[in-house]
């Protein structure tokens, strides 16, 4: 059958980004996917890393590093390490698929997603801080040597206005804005923490649907790096973390599980006072009525549920 043929794909090029891939594959398998799961990984991934990740995906293919070693856009993107994403390109040469699903290995599943596969290349969400440009964190497209060449080929011409491989795509998909309405994935498939800070009362209204979080931007999940989040965003981290420990059957595993969870129940717990002491304030100080309030809260809460069920 079709779905024989189609797969979801991630990349990672560093030990840290395997473990956001496991996230993305357990996340997939945890919410009943029937497609492959495919991850590429570059030939510097720790042994330790391959092991994991060959326990989680269907398959683990090597794939050369593609640099697009432009520092002055990137230093425009603020994110000097994303030259790197270029590798992601080497997703067309998987031809023994007739349909792909590309996910950043920053991304976390949150219910069955194999629609997807009804949409063909190239589909994606827009970008929010570009809404005319799609985002490259979640797309559909079709393996294909002559688009690979042919994307090569547009890199080695015209390079990528971002310096990385959303840039490219963006300019070699330059239909996407004005073309076939069916490319333009709902947002929910490509939720990101901006929308909390930038239109609240849209995720107040939709965020209930939310399919795919992409966690976005420097500070990832599992970076060390202390980050002020949204109460909300600090959920989807949470559950992130209870992803990447499930199915650990060792027991400092489950201690380690333990004292997550934990942290995460109190960090939550936490931010639902201050975030409550500052709505108060907001209330107060606008004499208003205000979105941010146990609603919030409650909302998030029965979500969160829903999605560990
Ligand atoms: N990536 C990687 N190694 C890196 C940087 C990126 O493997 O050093 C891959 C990984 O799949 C990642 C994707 O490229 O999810 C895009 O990078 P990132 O998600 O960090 O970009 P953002 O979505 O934050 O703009
Ligand atoms: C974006 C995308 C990411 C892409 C990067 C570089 O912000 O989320 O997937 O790799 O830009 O183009
Ligand atoms: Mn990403």
């Amino acid at each position: 059958s079709a779905e024989d043929s189609e797969a979801f794909v991630t990349l990672a090029t560093t030990d840290s980004y395997c473990k956001g891939a496991v996230v993305v594959a357990r996340s997939l398998r945890r919410h009943g996917t029937t497609r492959s799961t495919v991850v590429m990984v570059t030939p510097n991934i720790s042994e330790q890393s391959r092991f994991a990740l060959k326990d989680v995906f269907d398959e683990v293919i090597p794939v050369d590093v593609m640099d697009s070693d432009d520092h002055v856009h990137l230093s425009w993107l603020g994110r000097p390490e994303l030259g790197i994403t270029f590798t992601k390109l080497h997703c067309w040469t998987l031809t023994q698929y007739s349909k792909c699903v590309f996910l950043d290995a920053d991304t976390l599943v949150l219910c069955n997603v194999d629609e997807l596969f009804e949409r063909d290349e190239l589909s994606a969400a827009p970008d929010p801080g570009w809404p005319d440009c799609f985002n490259s964190g979640v797309f559909v497209f079709r393996p294909s040597l002559h688009t690979h060449g042919g994307l090569l080929d547009h890199a080695l011409q015209h390079g990528s206005f971002d310096g990385g491989d959303q840039g490219l795509l963006n300019s070699f998909f330059s239909s996407w804005p004005a073309g076939d309405i069916s490319k333009r994935l709902p947002f929910v498939y490509n939720l990101n923490a901006s929308s909390f800070y930038s239109y609240l009362p849209a995720f107040q209204q939709f965020g209930h649907n939310a399919k795919i979080v992409h966690f976005l931007g420097a500070g990832k999940p599992w970076s060390q790096r202390e980050e002020s989040r949204s109460l909300t965003m600090q959920q989807f981290v949470c559950l992130w973390w209870k992803e990447y420990l499930s199915d650990t059957t060792s027991s400092t595993a489950g201690k380690q599980q333990q004292v997550r969870t934990s942290v995460c129940s109190e960090r939550a717990a936490e931010a639902e006072a201050d975030e409550e002491r500052l709505q108060h304030r907001r209330l107060w100080e606008a004499g208003r009525a205000d979105y941010l309030g146990r609603d919030t809260f409650q909302n998030i809460q029965k979500m969160l549920d829903r999605f560990l069920d």
